[in-house]
């Protein structure tokens, strides 16, 4: 008999079991707590919850380290791709070059929309947030792709997880598009998944477009930085909403909902709006005093993480990779000077170094993407566009295990106790 956790309630004893994963902190598996014992837990935000077993991304918030399938995010972000990452993460191991090209290929074929699909975008106010048209067009592919929408069948998950990670790319420029009001660009599937993206981006119809092989590269490790991170609010969504058998598109469409949010994908287009207000250095001191006041709701946006209690990894890419696009651009931005005077300044205060608060991958993402020419409404987009490998590669891997449920949380109940119904005129 393994390792077990002593509960005593109500002068009763309650043993259970606690598991072992291969690295990582043990869990206490309380699946027959209420049947024992007629006792919930209570953990809203699931701060102390391991809500799913998975095999996919580890993270050691304390050491501030993240691996995907055991590799080393830095490495990855160094030395791979994002079409590596994605097959990474969906199958387990790192590809041959056959099984890679293979799978580039396959991707690759599934780049376009449907045509009446683009009919969709105009029914879109020109000046919607592109995150609200990527959750509505998102959630509308089920309506296009009904023939791999069977989720007892492997081959229909294969073929809408491949459909979801080649789409997003063309799903997300055609937001960009209508929102300046130039024509969508069809794909070129000549081009890598990433210089695909950024050719319907940013180019027109009218001429060729010249991909920069720098910004390329570092737009492919910005994918990279974003592919997966465990059970994230906009993951965990994915997975409750799959756990229904509701169909990938649709349990997709809710995790871009999710990502939306501020405290989660948004802050990376918070943070820069942020930088820009803070503007410049001898204003630092006035946003920290604001940050650490109580009563003002003002944050540091890009500070902070739920598991890092140390510098997030990806965030040390992400400040490399500022330096490269500015020196393959040949642009400054000295808001960049104001960011790292900002970390410096939080990193030597108290409250920051008390409150383990480090920049996250969000801090200086949006310096970068700026300085490529997205616009802030487009951060999350390109974030999700990323992570939706990892939500496809975490659904799959819900959907394949034989002992999935319905995910069903309980709650501690604070309302009313039965009462009688009162007529209208007795009240
Ligand atoms: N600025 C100032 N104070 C902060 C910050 C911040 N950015 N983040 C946390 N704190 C304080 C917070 O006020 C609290 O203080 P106290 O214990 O005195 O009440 C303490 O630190 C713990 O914060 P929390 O909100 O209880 O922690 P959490 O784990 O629930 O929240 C977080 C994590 C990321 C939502 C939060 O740090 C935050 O709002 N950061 C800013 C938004 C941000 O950058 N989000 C991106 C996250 S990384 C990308 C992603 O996953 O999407």
């Amino acid at each position: 008999m393994g390792n077990q956790a002593k509960l005593s309630a109500d002068g009763k004893d309650y043993e259970f079991p606690v598991l072992s994963g291969s690295v990582g902190p043990d869990v206490v598996d309380i699946r027959k707590l209420y049947g024992q014992s007629g006792l919930f837990t209570f953990d809203p935000g699931f701060t102390s919850t391991a809500s799913c077993e998975s095999a996919l991304t580890y993270i050691d918030g304390e050491e501030g380290v993240l691996l995907h399938r055991g590799y080393p995010i830095g490495q990855l972000a160094e030395h791979s791709s994002f079409m590596e990452v994605s097959y990474l993460l969906l199958n387990g191991e790192l590809p041959s070059k056959d099984e890679l090209d293979t799978f580039t290929y396959t991707i690759s074929r599934h780049t376009m929309l449907h045509e009446q699909l683009l009919q969709f975008y105009r029914g879109f106010r020109r000046d919607a947030h592109p995150m609200a048209v990527m959750c509505g067009v998102v959630g509308a592919l089920s309506a296009f792709y009904h023939d791999s929408t069977d989720i007892s069948d492997p081959e229909h998950r294969t073929i809408s997880s491949h459909r979801l990670i080649a789409k997003m790319p063309t799903i997300a420029a055609a937001a960009y598009k209508y929102a300046i009001g130039q024509p969508f660009l069809y794909p070129d599937n000549s081009l890598s998944y990433t210089g695909n993206f950024m050719r319907m981006t940013f180019g027109v119809p009218a001429e060729p477009y010249d991909l920069h092989p720098a910004v390329e590269k570092a737009m492919d490790r910005i994918f990279i930085l974003h592919a997966d991170h465990e059970q994230n609010a906009s993951t965990s969504t994915v997975r409750l909403a799959g756990s229904s058998g509701a169909n990938p598109f649709a349990c997709i469409a809710a995790g871009i909902a999710c990502l939306w949010g501020p405290a989660h994908g948004g802050a990376n287009e918070a943070a820069l709006n942020m930088l820009h207000e803070i503007g410049t250095p001898d204003k630092i001191p006035h946003y920290i005093e604001r940050a650490k006041d109580k009563n003002d709701p003002f944050r540091l946006m890009g500070f902070g993480h739920r598991v890092y209690k140390n510098y997030d990894p990806r965030a040390t890419v992400m400040q490399k990779t500022v330096r490269e696009v500015f020196d393959a651009l040949k642009v400054d931005n000295p808001v960049f000077e104001t960011a790292l005077r900002l970390e410096e300044i939080a990193l030597s205060d108290d409250y920051f170094v008390e409150k383990k608060l480090f920049p996250n991958v969000d801090f200086y993402s949006g310096i970068i993407l700026s300085a490529i020419g997205f616009p802030t409404t487009m951060f999350t987009v390109l974030f999700a566009l990323a992570r939706t490998v990892g939500w496809v590669a975490q659904w799959n891997e819900m959907i394949s295990d034989p002992h999935q449920k319905i995910g069903r949380p309980r709650q501690l109940y604070t309302g009313p106790t039965q009462r009688d119904y009162v007529a209208i005129d007795k009240r």
